[in-house]
């Protein structure tokens, strides 16, 4: 879907002090996310292809005892997260960073010292028309990779959507690059009270919200950094039918 261009988006994003538009991804700001927060102290959790933020600034401001990075590529969604997260905290936040920048290339902004305990990825393009697409997805191994690096050892990586297809390959790409499941499930809207530590409070985003209202289920789960087997590198892994078959069927999830 192409977003229309807004021409207030910049100016507003440049005069943003929670605002950092790394769109040239050079190593400049590895190791420095911590201290950028009034408050280092606190644990720090990403959102990977935030949009315009509606489900964002509600957790934000519910999370002063958070700091957030929420990241996109597109300074006109990025506009509209600038604007929701204002309007719903009430001002500027000192809890949350809104980063724009490729998330392609996010191993050259973040380093191990960074540390963040959490991820969200929400809605992220499924690139299922063509199988030679699948590595643009934010779940691939390439980027699972890539959020490892700077993952703390026990970090989650919370994921959504409405895709069947994206689903199922990114339960086998969390297998692959060692991350182990906590919980999913094929319904989360059914599921929402057992979702581990929320209290059964889910943040509906934009793109959550417009498939709900489509009667499309949202398939949802929590996947854990664990031990990977060495020397194997799942970005080369060929992802054939027969693979895919064989690792749902371990995970149980085609019985579900
Ligand atoms: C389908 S939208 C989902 C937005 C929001 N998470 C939601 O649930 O409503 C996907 C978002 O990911 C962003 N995105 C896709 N690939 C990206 C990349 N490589 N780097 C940064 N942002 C990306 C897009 O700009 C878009 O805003």
């Amino acid at each position: 879907m192409h977003m229309r261009t807004k021409k207030w988006a910049r100016p507003e994003l440049a005069a943003c002090p929670f605002y950092i538009n790394h769109e040239g991804a050079d190593e400049s700001l590895r190791g420095t996310w911590k201290a950028r927060f009034a408050h280092s102290e606190r644990p720090l959790h990403m959102e990977m292809g935030c949009g315009k933020g509606v489900s964002t600034a509600k957790m934000v401001a519910d999370h002063p005892e958070i700091n957030y990075i929420v990241c996109d590529m597109s300074p006109d969604v990025l506009g509209t997260a600038r604007r929701n997260i204002e309007e719903t905290c009430g001002g500027a936040p000192d809890n949350v960073l809104i980063l724009r920048a490729d998330i392609c290339f996010i191993h050259r902004i973040f380093g191990p010292e960074d540390a963040a305990e959490r991820i969200y990825i929400h809605f992220c393009n499924p690139w299922t028309e063509h199988p030679k697409h699948a590595k643009r997805r934010l779940t691939h191994p390439r980027q699972l990779m890539q959020y490892r690096e700077f993952l703390s050892d026990g970090g989650e990586i919370w994921f959504k959507t409405d895709d069947d297809t994206l689903f199922e390959e990114s339960l086998v790409y969390f297998d692959l690059c060692g991350f182990e499941t906590v919980w999913r499930t094929g319904d989360l809207h059914r599921d929402m009270t057992a979702v581990p530590g929320t209290g059964g409070r889910n943040y509906v985003s934009e793109h959550e919200q417009k498939f709900t209202e489509l009667g499309i289920p949202i398939k949802a789960g929590i996947f854990r950094k664990a031990a990977l087997a060495e020397g194997f590198d799942p970005t080369r892994y060929r992802l054939t039918p027969g693979v895919k078959r064989e690792t749902l069927e371990r995970l149980g999830w085609l019985e579900t």
